[in-house]
């Protein structure tokens, strides 16, 4: 069975977003997109960001993809639901870093500071790059709890 991977934009992020979901499909994924299914230029990031949030924060889903003109909106509110490590890329390698060392499940696309090809590029190297554990594990978890 395929990975589902939640997906959801604002009205900035609408275009962009179109485009993930049918690069997702295209992997292999499963994309679960929460919307917009049109573009409303009065639409509110947060409530496309929460579904997506929720459902990685239950485990519903392991991963999700926001996008939103800087990604600042997307991450603050997915960043409140428990579990969820959502991080703003906007280049591969701080994709690349989100991973390996914060353990991100939740890719948060700024955008109005990426291009579509940059977009794609960002969204592979997050879904290709594993966590790397060790001392970043001990890290993550600090997050939520001190000490070890
Ligand atoms: C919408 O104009 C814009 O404010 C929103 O997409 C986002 O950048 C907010 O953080």
């Amino acid at each position: 069975m395929s990975e589902q991977v939640y997906v959801g934009a604002d009205h900035a992020g609408f275009q962009l977003k179109q485009k993930l979901v049918d690069e997702l499909r295209r992997l292999g994924y499963e994309p679960v997109d929460v919307g917009p299914k049109a573009l409303d230029p009065a639409d509110d990031f947060s409530d496309y960001g929460k579904p997506v949030a929720d459902a990685v924060s239950r485990g519903v889903a392991q991963r999700g993809v926001l996008t939103c003109g800087t990604g600042l909106g997307m991450a603050y509110v997915a960043n409140r639901f428990p579990r969820v490590r959502a991080a703003v890329a906007w280049s591969p390698e701080i994709a690349e870093l989100a991973r390996k060392h914060n353990d991100a499940n939740v890719l948060v696309l700024p955008s109005r500071f990426v291009s579509e090809e940059e977009g794609m590029e960002i969204l592979h190297r997050w879904l290709d790059t594993g966590f790397e554990g060790g001392r970043h594990a001990r890290r993550v978890a600090k997050i939520d709890h001190d000490g070890p």
